[in-house]
């Protein structure tokens, strides 16, 4: 088999990375190891910055995300007993979407099945060859035969533990990483949402986050070990926990009802640069993980291949390798910005246990300026909306 680019991975990068070439007359294939029906109701990511949906829009994928996707113009921050709105739109002109991220991989699936794209699931032991040659390749088994794609390009869109990154050697890649010593307990209830807008909470018990996905589901979050196990927390136990992180003595309730979904997430910060090596690039989680915090994740997925795309099109094109050569840099910086307000949420709002009582006062002294400041507050609303 022959194609132009070959893409690892249909997540949102590789999904969104394939569209975008197909736009511009450039033939890929995605290949995927999960199945359609598994990566279409994976549950992830929710948030979307303006930016995020300006692409989609503009790639013409947006139709559902605008008629099912709620915009929000502010944010809550709650500690100390009470809550705190940051105005999202008064301080950049700027708003988000929830609008989960299997509904983008729907749409995106839907929309490269629609135009004859080729996306190959339930592939197997996908490996790369010769990357670092003008004619890479990958071989792959799917419907128990050996295969192989060969490509001028070779994308890996295939997330942290994918067969991507592993491929470009330590000697030619920097790993930057930071672990954290708490993961989140993310469950989806069914439930009217609590709240018009996202609350992050910050609590002596651990940080807690209330989202929605529709006006029938929320989506809530809390800071936990994350080596415990779903098994070990009853339904009357998360509510526990839940009212008293997220409640004070303002009236605020929290809406309670069944659980139907229930997960732990390990969180990590992580950085591999360059994110290429000849002919092999790397875009979204394959090559960088925020921890969930500052709602970054899915979106420098969309950030990286807009990028990308716009380097493959040029090269098609114009036979210019210049996006290309600078396609690590210009993703980078992006991505060290996202990382930096990534870390920085997870620092400001999460308990640390080893945190000494100083540290606890001006974590909490920091958080009570990002309110009462409006310097402060836009910083953070600018990075929020990605406002750069
Ligand atoms: P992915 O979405 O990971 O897609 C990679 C795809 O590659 C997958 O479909 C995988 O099956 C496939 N693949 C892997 N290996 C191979 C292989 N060898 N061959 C073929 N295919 C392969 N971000 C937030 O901002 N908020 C959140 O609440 C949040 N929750 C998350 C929860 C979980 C459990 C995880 C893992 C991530 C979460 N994220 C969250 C991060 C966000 O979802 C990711 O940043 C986003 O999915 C990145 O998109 P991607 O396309 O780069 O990678
Ligand atoms: C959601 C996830 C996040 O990581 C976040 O910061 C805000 C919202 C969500 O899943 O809705």
């Amino acid at each position: 088999m022959r194609t132009q680019v070959a893409i690892i991975g249909a997540g949102p990068a590789g999904l969104l990375l394939s569209h975008l070439l197909h736009l511009n007359g450039i033939v890929s294939v995605v290949l995927e190891s999960r199945s359609r029906a598994e990566i279409e109701a994976t549950i992830r990511a929710g948030v979307l910055e303006q930016g995020s949906m300006d692409i989609l829009n503009d790639a013409g994928v947006g139709a559902r995300m605008r008629a099912e996707g709620a915009l929000h113009h502010g944010v809550e921050f709650a500690f100390g007993g009470r809550r705190h709105r940051i105005d999202l739109t008064e301080l950049t002109g700027k708003a988000i979407t929830v609008y989960p991220q299997h509904e983008v991989i729907i749409d995106l699936v839907a929309a490269r099945l629609a135009a004859g794209g080729q996306i190959l699931f339930e592939t197997g032991e996908v490996a790369l060859h010769d990357t670092d040659s003008a004619r890479p390749s990958v071989a792959f088994v799917h419907k128990g035969e050996a295969q192989r794609i060969e490509a001028d390009f070779v994308i890996g869109c295939d997330g942290f533990h994918g067969v991507s990154r592993p491929a470009i050697p330590t000697s030619l890649r920097q790993d930057f990483q930071r672990t954290y010593p708490f993961g989140w307990f993310g469950i989806l209830v069914e439930s009217a949402p609590s709240s018009n807008e996202l609350i992050y909470a910050q609590h002596e018990r651990g940080f807690a986050l209330v989202s929605t996905r529709s006006p029938t589901v929320q989506r809530l979050y809390f800071q936990c070990d994350p080596k415990d196990h779903v098994d070990n927390w009853s339904d009357d136990r998360i509510w526990a926990e839940l009212h008293g992180r997220l409640e004070n003595d303002d009236g605020w309730k929290l809406n309670e009802g069944r659980f139907f979904q229930k997960g732990i997430i390990g969180m990590r910060s992580f950085v591999c640069a360059p994110m290429r090596a000849g002919r092999l690039f790397l875009a979204g989680d394959a090559a960088h993980i925020v921890p969930p915090t500052g709602a970054k994740g899915m979106n420098l997925a969309i950030s990286d291949v807009k990028i990308l795309a716009q380097a493959l099109d040029d090269f098609y094109k114009k036979g210019s390798e210049a996006g290309l050569d600078g396609y690590s840099e210009a993703a980078l910086k992006r991505i060290w910005r996202a990382e930096y307000f990534s870390w920085w949420m997870t620092r400001m709002l999460h308990t640390f246990a080893d945190a000494s009582p100083f540290e606890r006062q001006v974590q909490r002294a920091e958080l009570e300026n990002v309110v009462a400041s409006r310097a402060m507050s836009t910083a953070l609303a600018e990075n929020y909306v990605g406002a750069f």
